[in-house]
């Protein structure tokens, strides 16, 4: 198992058992404490949209879920800047029975996929070349609740305002094409359907404020975007 584990380049952190934890370069059980996962999720079905190695897919599985799909296409098709392998071999490890659909965002709908009472919409926003059609298509399969976290840029500012990356401004990585400020991510998500809309985690502001100064100082250069959690209601 260390040895296939070793082959794969990981994103996430997933503790497969055994004192064996994938080496993903992001900190994802610290990501998890921001997004304020339900504990219980028994009987909710969940769709974990560009889910990657599947860390959050396989964690609702552990809280409950009846039902968790898992899709991605940028990652998973190889074009992006790791494989579907992570998942496949964390799904086998774990023993799980998250199903799992190659596709991108624009192709959900309630005919391809159908409709789940949670979808987890976690680090894909600013990758999206159109952000409000994106989240029309997420909230067409959005049962009750949407959980959002996204990079967001010009925090400071009340009035909705959507940054253009047209290069690779944003970190360096020409795949983030957007980064909306906190308002423009409320507006938006009010204007796909959904009734309550609420910054979640006010410590992920401080932390967004510390890590702001830091990339500033690294960088030498104004950086302002942060990274904020939201949850979002139909009802
Ligand atoms: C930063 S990773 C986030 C992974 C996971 N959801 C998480 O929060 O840890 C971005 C994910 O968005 C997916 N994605 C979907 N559409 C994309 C696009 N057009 N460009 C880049 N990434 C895209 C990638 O494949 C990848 O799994």
């Amino acid at each position: 198992m260390k040895h296939a584990v070793a082959q794969i380049r990981w994103f996430h952190r997933i503790d497969l058992g055994d004192g064996v934890v994938t080496p993903g370069e992001d900190d994802t059980p610290e990501k998890l404490k921001t997004l304020h996962l339900p504990e219980d999720l028994r009987g909710n079905t969940v769709l974990d949209i560009g889910a990657w190695d599947g860390f959050f897919s396989f964690e609702a599985e552990r809280r409950g879920a009846a039902r968790v799909l898992a899709t991605d296409d940028f990652c998973w098709g190889g074009e992006g800047w790791g494989t579907k392998a992570g998942f496949d071999l964390a799904h086998r490890a774990l023993g799980s029975r998250v199903e799992s659909a190659e596709m991108g965002v624009l192709d959900l709908s309630p005919e391809t996929v159908g409709v789940f009472d949670l979808v987890l919409f976690l680090g894909v926003l600013y990758h999206m070349r159109h952000p409000l059609l994106a989240l029309e298509r997420v909230a067409s399969v959005t049962r009750r609740q949407l959980i959002l976290e996204t990079g967001v840029d010009m925090t400071w500012f009340g009035k909705p305002l959507i940054a253009f990356y047209p290069g690779a401004e944003a970190a360096g990585d020409p795949t983030n094409w957007c980064g909306p400020n906190p308002a423009a991510v409320v507006a938006m998500l009010k204007l796909v359907g959904f009734r309550t809309v609420r910054v979640v985690d006010r410590l992920a502001v401080l932390r967004a404020i510390a890590r702001s100064v830091r990339q500033t100082l690294a960088a030498r250069e104004l950086f302002l975007i942060s990274r904020y959690v939201f949850h979002a209601w139909r009802e």
